[in-house]
């Protein structure tokens, strides 16, 4: 990857850990002017992500609960801050927010659908949804390259076990980006 670019760059579950070190690092990479887009529910964690990036890029943050986004919400936000994605020369989206579910639980324990649904929401479907958007805001150009990164793990690809629902969740989003 050429770093030395004017880039809009969104982070999901940017308000620490693995999201947190993405963000400020690739803040300090990309030219200045370039726009980051953080996602997590923790305002406070967001802004003191903000507070560590880079000061020469613009950084905007949304409190967001994956689990549940509200579609409409995360579309305009996205869109409005990709209002001229045009002005860029990359764009990238970083799918890093990722919960590893109820490890108490075992195969003969899953029996609460609601609990399911939420689970895979966060983990796949808000991740399937925020690529779309993204997709959507950048549209196919010669102005700017798109980039999809996503954070798997070694349980995407190895059953490891009491970890049905994050191997699951993993294998599935490695699986929904090989087909893009
Ligand atoms: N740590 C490891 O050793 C490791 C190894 C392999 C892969 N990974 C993967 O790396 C990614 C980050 O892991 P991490 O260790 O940095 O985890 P972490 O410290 O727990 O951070 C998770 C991030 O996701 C956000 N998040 C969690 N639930 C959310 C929700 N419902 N809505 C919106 N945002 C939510 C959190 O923000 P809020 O709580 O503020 O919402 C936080 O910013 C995950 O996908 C994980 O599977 C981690």
């Amino acid at each position: 990857m050429e770093w030395n670019k004017k880039s809009f760059v969104v982070v999901s579950g940017a308000s620490k850990g693995i999201g947190r070190t993405i963000a400020v690092e690739f803040s300090n990479k990309v030219a200045p002017g370039s726009k980051f887009v953080l996602l997590a529910r923790s305002k406070s964690g967001l802004e003191e992500t903000k507070s560590l990036c880079c000061p020469n890029v613009l950084v905007e943050t949304l409190s967001v609960n994956l689990e549940s986004p509200d579609e409409q919400t995360l579309k305009d936000f996205l869109s409005a801050a990709a209002a001229n994605p045009e002005v860029y020369e990359r764009a990238v989206v970083v799918h890093n927010a990722g919960s590893l579910g109820n490890l108490q639980r075992t195969a003969k324990d899953f029996d609460d659908l609601d609990e399911i649904n939420k689970y895979f929401n966060l983990n796949v479907g808000s991740m399937i949804l925020l690529n779309t958007l993204f997709l959507q805001a950048f549209p196919e150009s010669d102005a700017y390259k798109r980039l999809v990164v996503n954070i798997t793990s070694l349980c995407g690809i190895k059953p490891f076990q009491g970890f049905s629902m994050y191997c699951t969740g993993k294998a599935t989003r490695e699986m929904f980006l090989k087909v893009i």
